[in-house]
């Protein structure tokens, strides 16, 4: 499925002729900090960055028509009053926010490494239709979750519709042999005590799961006989008869006043239960930047999706909740935006975490010919360490 509009250039125009920039500043670490649009920094970032990053968040404007502001004492989505100083504009609508969204989803895809993968997050209005752009470009196979973010407490809207709790971030990896940590959180005491029901003579809590899948093996070992007994008709033992016997050995299978063996699952085993897709990250009461996302949304994802020394990415970087969070998980990253609170905000806070958590958060700061003040141009040094 592809979707039409007007002015919808080929992968390879896109590819072939977006314009590259020349990028300014000193390079002193890995970590870097990008001022500019990123349409023409992606594509310059070709150069050196092909198939290196292992995970991008992005999280762009969302088509809403408003202007984000920054004032003394708060920041504002909608109002603005004379004083304040404007974060970043949120204008472009229909096709032309589409074709925004999928130049830089084009390039990027470039750099994403081939264990890679990309979340995108993304409102309930504008969101179904950059999952359809996002299919074109990684391959519906390679869509792995839309994960609704639960972003705020209920609200009494008077609009006649639901009232709207939630956003969604769209989950594709580059290919199959993607990066993927599984992630756990823990289980409440609620989750033991339904979970886990029996305690042993020990008074450990434990629960169990039958030793057999559907599906009946014809010849193979888990269609065989353990203690005598076959798995039940339509099914196959979870694994051999002799593996089976191990386990009895061991004193983790619990046979039934009728003669059924289950496994035991012991609740101080398990490392937590398995995440869904359905996440309560609320956004901050009082933010530093307009949208400034919520730090441990962020690191559940980089934990899950990324490798210490991966190269984390985030070319919609606003007040650098990724970098942040990239950099407290010892993960390298590259964020860029163009707007210059973003950037101010940014290195606030990448500048505290050398106080917090002592340790060396290092990164360059670049600039483009549109906004690097001092234009000294060290495209040379830059070629030396990223292009040799
Ligand atoms: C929703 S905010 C990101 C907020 C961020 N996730 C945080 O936690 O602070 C979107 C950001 O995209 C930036 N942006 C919009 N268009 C851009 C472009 N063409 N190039 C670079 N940044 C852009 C805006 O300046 C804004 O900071």
């Amino acid at each position: 499925m592809v979707l039409t509009y007007f002015e919808k250039k080929t992968s390879k125009e896109i590819l072939d002729n977006t314009p590259s920039c020349n990028l300014y500043g000193e390079i002193s670490a890995n970590n870097l900090l990008i001022e500019g649009d990123n349409l023409n920094i992606l594509q310059k970032l070709r150069d050196s960055y092909t198939n290196k990053i292992d995970l991008m968040y992005i999280d762009p404007p969302f088509s809403t028509n408003n202007i984000f502001t920054i004032g003394d004492t708060r920041v504002s989505t909608i109002s603005m009053s004379n004083e304040d100083t404007v974060a970043y504009i949120d204008n472009l609508q229909g096709y032309n926010y589409i074709e925004f969204i999928r130049e830089r989803l084009i390039i990027a895809k470039e750099l994403l490494s081939d264990v890679g993968s990309i979340y995108l997050h993304i409102d309930y209005k504008i969101g179904h239709y950059v999952k359809i752009i996002m299919d074109e470009i990684f391959g519906i196979d390679n869509f792995r979750n839309d994960i609704t973010r639960v972003k705020c407490n209920p609200k009494n809207f008077s609009r006649k519709a639901y009232g709207n709790i939630k956003d969604m971030i769209l989950f594709y990896s580059k290919t199959k042999n993607v990066i993927w940590n599984d992630p756990k959180l823990p289980f409440s005491e609620y989750d033991k005590e339904k979970l886990f029901k029996k305690t042993d003579k020990y008074g450990r809590a434990y629960t169990t799961i039958p030793l057999h899948a559907p599906g009946e093996t014809k010849n193979g070992a888990t269609s065989g006989l353990f203690k005598g007994l076959k798995p039940p008709k339509g099914r196959h033992w979870r694994c051999a008869p002799e593996e089976l016997e191990e386990l009895d050995k061991a004193g983790l299978i619990e046979w039934s006043s009728k003669g059924n063996p289950r496994k035991i699952i012991y609740a101080d085993e398990k490392d937590g239960k398995k995440m869904q897709d359905i996440w309560e990250f609320k956004d901050y009461q009082y933010p530093e930047y307009p949208t400034e996302k919520n730090i441990r949304l962020l690191k559940y994802i980089i934990l899950a999706s990324s490798n210490e020394g991966s190269i984390v990415m985030d070319f919609f970087c606003g007040s650098g909740t990724t970098l942040i969070a990239a950099q407290e998980l010892n993960r390298n990253w590259i964020g860029i935006d163009k707007s210059k609170q973003a950037i101010r905000i940014s290195k606030k806070k990448l500048n505290k975490i050398e106080k917090d958590f002592f340790s060396n958060c290092e990164y360059s700061y670049l600039g483009t010919d549109d906004n690097y003040e001092s234009k000294t141009n060290i495209e040379k040094d830059y070629k030396v360490r990223h292009f040799a």
